[in-house]
C-alpha cells in the first residue's frame, strides 16, 4: 500500500497517483463492485479501486461488458464508495455512455462523480476519443484512459485478443496512448498488449501507465478482483495470477454448513438466544446462560 494511504489514512488522489509514479512507486489497482469487497481490498493494500464494467461478466454472468448500463454502474459505484476510506476511486464508463456526443459524455461522467461518489472516470479509446477526454478534463472531471485491448470493442476486434503484435498495430496503439495523454488524462490503462510495447508506451507518454496483460514495465498493475482471488472459473486469461482459490474455498464452506444443517448440529447453544430471565416465567424455563438485555448487535452475537 502506498505510504500515503497506509500510514496517514488520507485519501489517495489523482495527484497521489501521479506522485507515486514519479517516485517509482508501483500503483496497485484492482476492481471492486460492492462495499465489503472495497473495504477488504483496501485493507489489503489497493491504492486504486476501479468500479469496472467487468462486473457485467463476473457479477452479472454476461459474455461481454456491452449490456452493462450507466444506472447499474452508478449503483455499484455508490456501494464501493461506502466501503472505501482511502483508495482513489475510479468509475468505468459503460458502452455507449460516452460515444454519442461530448455533451452525453459530460453528463454521464458527471453522474459518476456527483451520484456515484467516484473521483475519476475511465473510458476506452484513443485518438478518436481525445476530444471527449479534453472536454471532460476541462470540466474538472479527471479521466483515466484505456487503450490496447478494449473490451467494449470486442466485436470490432474479433474477440478478446492481444493487440499491437505487429509494427503497424503497435504504432497505432502508441498514437492512441499519446493522444489520450495530450488530451489531459492523468493515467492510462494498457490492456492486452505485448510487454515490449507497454514498455515503449511508458517511455513515450508523460502519465502513469497501469498494465493488465501488458507485462511488468508499467507504473502499476490492475487485475479484476474476482480473478486475483480465484473466484473466476471460466475464461481466465493467461495474464491472470490467482492469489487464492476462493471459489473452491466457498464450495467447501458451503458444504460444511449444509452438512451441519442436515445433521442438526448447527446451530448449537453458542449460536442461539435464551429467554430473558426477568421477563420469562419460571414455568417456561430459563437457562443459566440467559441475559437480562439480549441484543442482536452485541459483540460476538450474530447480527442478521
Ligand atoms: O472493467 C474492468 O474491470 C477494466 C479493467 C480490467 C481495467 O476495465
Amino acid at each position: 500500500m502506498s505510504k500515503h494511504s497506509a500510514t496517514t489514512g488520507t485519501r489517495l488522489t489523482v495527484q497521489s497517483v501521479r506522485a507515486m509514479a514519479a517516485r517509482g512507486q508501483r500503483i496497485v489497482m484492482t476492481t471492486a463492485y460492492d462495499a465489503t469487497f472495497a473495504r477488504m481490498l483496501e485493507e489489503g493494500g489497493a491504492d486504486v479501486l476501479l468500479v469496472g464494467d467487468s462486473l457485467g461478466m463476473v457479477v452479472q454472468g454476461l459474455d461481454t461488458t456491452l449490456p452493462v448500463t450507466l444506472e447499474e454502474m452508478i449503483y455499484h459505484a455508490r456501494a464501493v464508495s461506502r466501503g472505501s476510506k482511502r483508495a482513489h476511486l475510479v468509475g468505468d464508463m459503460p458502452f455507449m455512455s460516452y460515444h454519442v456526443s461530448e455533451a452525453q459524455a459530460l453528463t454521464n461522467a458527471g453522474r459518476f462523480l456527483s451520484e456515484g461518489n467516484m473521483h475519476a472516470v475511465k473510458l476506452e479509446g484513443g485518438v478518436d476519443l481525445a476530444p471527449t477526454i479534453r472536454r471532460l478534463v476541462r470540466a474538472g472531471i479527471p479521466v483515466m484512459g484505456h487503450v490496447g485491448l478494449m473490451p467494449q470493442s470486442v466485436h470490432a476486434m474479433g474477440g478478446f485478443k492481444v493487440q499491437g503484435r505487429d509494427e503497424d498495430d503497435a504504432e497505432r496503439i502508441l498514437r492512441d496512448a499519446e493522444a489520450v495523454a495530450e488530451a489531459g488524462a492523468y493515467a492510462l490503462v494498457l490492456e492486452g498488449v505485448p510487454a515490449p510495447l507497454a514498455a515503449r508506451i511508458r517511455k513515450h507518454v508523460p502519465i502513469p501507465t497501469i498494465g493488465i496483460g501488458a507485462g511488468p514495465d508499467c507504473d502499476g498493475q490492475v487485475l479484476v478482483c474476482y480473478d486475483l482471488l480465484g473466484l473466476s472459473q471460466d475464461r481466465v486469461p493467461k495474464f491472470v495470477k490467482m492469489y487464492d482459490s476462493w471459489f473452491a474455498r466457498g464450495v467447501a464452506a458451503m458444504q460444511g454448513y449444509a452438512e451441519e444443517v442436515r445433521a442438526g448440529t448447527f446451530p448449537t447453544a453458542a449460536h442461539s438466544f435464551g429467554l430473558n430471565t426477568v421477563a420469562a416465567p419460571a414455568a417456561i424455563g430459563g437457562g443459566s446462560n440467559e441475559r437480562a438485555n439480549p441484543t442482536l448487535e452485541a459483540k460476538g452475537e450474530p447480527h442478521h
